[in-house]
């Protein structure tokens, strides 16, 4: 089942006098099945990123490093996620106008997916967006 709101899901995290490790099984700590991992660094400061929803993609992220600042928009209000630790991941769903924002100087975020990438999954215009949000909640 896809679940419809995103929510914080602290992740298994093996703390040894060599270091740390942290780790996410599919389907055990994530509603989903991994089909992608990609990664986002180097992000110059001021630099917003996002700007677009899915329709059906879900995803998790998680700040290995650093600090970054997630706003999600279900079409009618924003909810704020400041993602700074790396044992605490953000379960995105499908349906949300995201904007990623506030990156620190050499944050590191990776990001689990549900699907391979598709650019038809994307929305990239929010009255689309909204447009799309209204006809689903019609058809639901
Ligand atoms: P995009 O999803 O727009 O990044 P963000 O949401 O962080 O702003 O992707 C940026 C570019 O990378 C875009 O040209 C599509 C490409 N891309 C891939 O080729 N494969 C992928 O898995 C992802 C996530 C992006």
């Amino acid at each position: 089942m896809v679940e419809s709101k995103p929510r914080i899901i602290t992740i298994p995290k093996i703390t040894e006098d060599r270091g740390n490790l942290g780790y996410v099984e599919s389907g055990r700590h994530i509603p989903f099945t991994i089909q992608r991992v990609y990664f986002i660094n180097d992000v110059p400061g001021g630099t917003e990123r996002g700007s677009h929803a899915h329709k059906k993609l879900q995803q998790f992220l998680i700040t290995l490093s650093g600090s970054l600042s997630v706003l999600l928009n279900d079409g009618s209000r924003t909810e704020e996620f400041v993602l700074n630790r790396s044992h605490q991941g953000l379960l995105l769903p499908p349906g949300y106008w995201r904007t990623l924002r506030d990156f620190t100087s050499g944050a590191v975020v990776i990001v689990l997916a549900s699907e391979m990438y598709d650019p038809d999954d994307y929305i990239n215009d929010y009255d689309e967006f909204l447009a799309w949000k209204k006809l689903r909640t019609v058809t639901a």
